[in-house]
């Protein structure tokens, strides 16, 4: 088992697969500067598979491909296929914008992709290219009918409430997920990296979020069976239907207690909170010939190193320097 100083057994790694993104969302990355990592430095499928097995052997048995955007990658479902042959993989998950999702939804499900989580800022096309600086939301709609057809279970939405941009989508969104039957999780702006302030500047807090839910769902919007689960979000239902509702208050309600979870970006960078800089390369080690064992020694050290929480309320969150989008949420 991975175990930090702070005694939380991490089991759950975000591998980002790419820094590059074919959107442009406001709050996540700069719309021009950006200093993408060189290619000779990007890890191959097999440099990557080889470094989730080592962390499969160490005790993660959750793994989520990121970006970036992950489906710009273009071997990914080679990658994920060999993820998923790997015995202690029990979850084998996506995070994704949506736009390329049509396209590969069948085989990415095929190579053992059983979730997938959809960004989905807003339903009015207007509103979507003006936070994803173009993007096409028709594209974004058929990728979650794909992955529904696909039989990915569950679906579930991100919505990244701002305010004077999209919070009057509230409702409109929830009804949305109800119609479609998937889940949908509101999520407030986190301050990192270069657009930090950018997001934060219409930061819209949960408990804003939930009292609207409330207003719009009355009685019906109850605590969810089954409570907060692995990952970030309280969850809430309508009635006794299928669809939950989430909501991430990053910033206003941390959860850092109960973090599970470290990050490997595309370049072999293991990250160790999303709200700090701590990081340790991989790379050198996996490419200089370095045993397995001594690998996970590199990574049992560093998961000693991670920090107990988040500043986002103290520093602004401008302390982490890189965009989010090369860390995947
Ligand atoms: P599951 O619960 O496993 O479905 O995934 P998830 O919600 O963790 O993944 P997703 O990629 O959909 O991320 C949703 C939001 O949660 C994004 O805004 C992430 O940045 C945020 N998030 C995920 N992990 C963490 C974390 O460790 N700390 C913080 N502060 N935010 C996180
Ligand atoms: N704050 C909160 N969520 C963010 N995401 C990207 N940047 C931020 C931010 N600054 C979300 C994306 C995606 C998920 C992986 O992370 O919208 O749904
Ligand atoms: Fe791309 Fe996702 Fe960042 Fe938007 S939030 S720019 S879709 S990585």
């Amino acid at each position: 088992m991975l175990i930090d100083s702070f005694g939380r057994c991490i089991d759950y790694l975000r591998v980002s697969v790419t820094d590059r993104c074919n959107y442009r969302c406001f709050y996540c990355m700069p719309r021009t500067g950006v200093r993408f990592a060189a290619a000779a430095d990007l890890l191959t499928s097999e440099e990557l598979a080889r470094l989730i097995r080592l962390f499969a052997e160490l005790g993660v048995h959750r793994v989520r491909l990121t970006g970036g955007e992950p489906l710009v990658r273009r071997d990914l479902a080679g990658l994920a296929a060999m993820i998923g042959r790997l015995p202690d993989i029990v979850d084998l998950s996506l995070s994704t914008n949506g736009q390329l999702l049509a396209r590969h939804a069948h085989a990415l499900k095929q190579a053992g992709v059983t979730r997938v989580n959809i960004s989905l800022d807003s339903l009015d096309p207007k509103v979507f290219a003006r936070i994803a600086c173009g993007g096409d939301l028709r594209a974004v709609l058929r990728g979650i009918e794909a992955a529904l057809d696909a039989g990915m279970a569950p679906v579930k939405l991100n919505m990244v409430v701002m305010r004077g941009i999209n919070d009057q989508e509230i409702e409109t969104m929830l009804e949305f997920a109800v119609a479609h039957g998937v889940d949908l999780r509101y999520i407030e702006t986190m301050p990192v990296g270069p657009q930090a302030a950018d997001g934060m500047a219409h930061h819209y807090p949960a408990a804003l979020i939930l009292e609207r839910l409330r207003r719009h769902a009355g009685a019906e919007l109850v605590p969810a069976k089954g409570g907060r689960g692995a990952g970030p979000a309280r969850y809430y239902q309508i009635g006794s239907g299928p669809v939950r509702v989430g909501v991430i208050s990053a910033v206003s309600r941390h959860f850092c207690a109960g973090c599970n979870r470290v990050r490997l970006t595309a370049s072999g960078e293991l990250v160790l909170c999303l709200g700090h800089n701590d990081r340790v390369s991989l790379r050198e080690a996996l490419r200089g010939g370095c045993s397995d064992e001594t690998l996970k020694t590199m990574i049992r050290a560093a998961v000693m190193n991670k920090p107990e929480r988040h500043d986002f309320q103290k520093t602004g969150g401008e302390i982490v320097a890189i965009p989010m989008s090369a860390l995947g949420g």
